[in-house]
């Protein structure tokens, strides 16, 4: 006999380990999102990795080889060579390309197969090759310390797009990448899950970021086309702290600052610690490519270093023991700590996971969308258009009123974020200076509405 109730001790009933999502998790080429995916402009690599050796590298679960030619121009081509498949990154980098170890065939960036030496210089058999193949390739821009590349049917080549955020004066932004040993969804997950931060970044692992961290605001999610807000508003004694992280499908991020806000302070309309892309390696690794920024609006320059990124991307440093991971886990543990491909089935989603119920739902739609030949939007509604993101901190004063404190900081937040939205289309100078005069002047009010 024993004491064991039966109801209690479901470990048997539930060892068989739930499925995965293969729509979202599965992004190798020809999948639904890997299609998906490939309809977009990624970062592939950070400019300081690529150079005349040759750099293996895979992507959506295709590995490739990223180079600089001797006069400086980026190439990012298949890794197997098209004559009998050795791998470019033993190649050797020429003025025009890249030349293959084996039997020497050379390759322009483009991926055009320039010269095949060892063949008769006669040979229509080479020469109707050299006319007609090609090596796969992909197009690359440069920007600002990141290589991006956009690796989907050239016919339908989207613009390179441009977010606000690429321009906010005096800001510093500093390239970095952090890999992570788990599929793509589980990182991204976090940044429409503000809930966390107040648990894995303030109560669990100590003050990782800041006190007011740990603080439990009210959760609010705006859906606003392919653009998804996850607010976390807390109140800090007198004052509400509007804190709002940021997703435009499919993989751009950013958030509010790391390390300065806590709270304590005005401030109005800072902006994001990272401007980052979450990008599947393959189904079970994947890269944040970001740059972390840094001045008045962003966080403190004293973060920019190695060390500072590791902190600002994860809560903390990536090289720790296990001990230390155990006793303070960041985002790294949390999220690889789910095994490489999280068994999202077994999954049991909460008022609080709206956020990423929203936009894993609208990214199995918009790859559906794509297998009916419907093309996924862009994050610029047109073309040449600077794209506003909203992701940042406002701290604004207003001590309590009433009772139902609750419903009053949830009402800050939507109002500043309604006002946001309103001053979307106002050219980008104005709209960041409006946006600032406006949260000073509700501040000085008292009156949110
Ligand atoms: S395998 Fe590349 S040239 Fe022969
Ligand atoms: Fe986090």
């Amino acid at each position: 006999m024993n004491n064991f109730k039966q109801e209690d001790f479901r470990g048997y009933k539930l060892s068989t380990v739930p499925e995965i999502d293969k729509r979202l998790a599965q992004t190798n080429s020809k999948t639904p999102c890997g299609e998906y995916l490939r309809r977009y402009w990624h970062p592939v690599a950070l400019t300081s990795e690529v150079s005349e050796i040759p750099k293996e590298i895979r992507i959506l679960g295709e590995d490739l080889v990223i180079f600089k030619s001797t006069k400086g121009k980026i190439g990012l081509v298949h890794k197997a060579c098209p004559h009998r498949r050795a791998s470019m990154a033993y190649g050797k980098t020429e003025d025009e390309g890249i030349r293959c170890c084996y039997h020497g065939w050379l390759f322009s960036t483009n991926g055009e197969i320039l010269e095949t030496p060892g063949e008769n210089i006669d040979s229509k058999q080479a020469k109707k090759l050299r006319d007609t193949f090609k090596l796969g390739a992909y197009p690359v821009i440069e920007f600002n310390g990141l290589v991006f590349s956009y690796l989907g049917p050239m016919e339908k080549i989207p613009e390179f797009p441009h977010y606000d955020s690429f321009e906010i004066p005096g800001n510093i932004s500093s390239p970095y990448r952090i890999d992570y040993n788990c599929n793509w969804i589980q990182v991204l997950d976090a940044i429409m899950d503000p809930l966390h931060t107040s648990f894995l970044h303030g109560q669990s692992s100590g003050i990782q970021f800041s006190e007011g961290f740990a603080e439990v605001g009210e959760i609010d999610f705006f859906e606003r086309g392919i653009q998804y807000l996850g607010c976390n508003t807390r109140r800090i004694n007198d004052n509400v702290w509007v804190r709002v992280n940021e997703l435009i499908l499919p993989n751009f991020t950013q958030a509010g600052a790391a390390f300065a806000a806590d709270g304590t302070k005005s401030k109005y309309f800072g902006r994001s610690s990272f401007t980052r892309w979450v990008v599947p390696v393959d189904d079970h690794h994947c890269v944040a490519l970001a740059w972390a920024n840094f001045g008045d609006r962003g966080d403190p320059i004293e973060y920019n270093n190695q060390e500072g990124y590791e902190r600002i991307e994860a809560g903390e440093i990536s090289n720790r023991t296990q001990e230390e991971k155990q006793k303070n886990p960041g985002d790294a543990e949390a999220v690889e700590g789910m095994g490489s491909i999280s068994s999202h089935k077994g999954e049991h989603l909460m008022p609080t996971d709206k956020g990423v119920m929203i936009y894993r739902r609208r990214i199995r739609k918009l790859s559906k969308d794509l297998e009916e030949g419907k093309d996924p939007p862009q994050p610029q509604k047109v073309k040449g258009q600077v794209v506003r993101t909203n992701g940042q901190d406002t701290i604004l004063k207003a001590p309590k009123k009433n009772n139902n404190d609750k419903e009053y900081v949830k009402s800050i937040c939507s109002s500043v974020m309604n006002m946001q939205f309103n001053l979307e289309d106002m050219p980008l100078k104005e709209r960041d200076k409006s946006i600032i005069n406006n949260l000073q002047e509700m501040e000085a009010r008292g009156n949110f509405e």
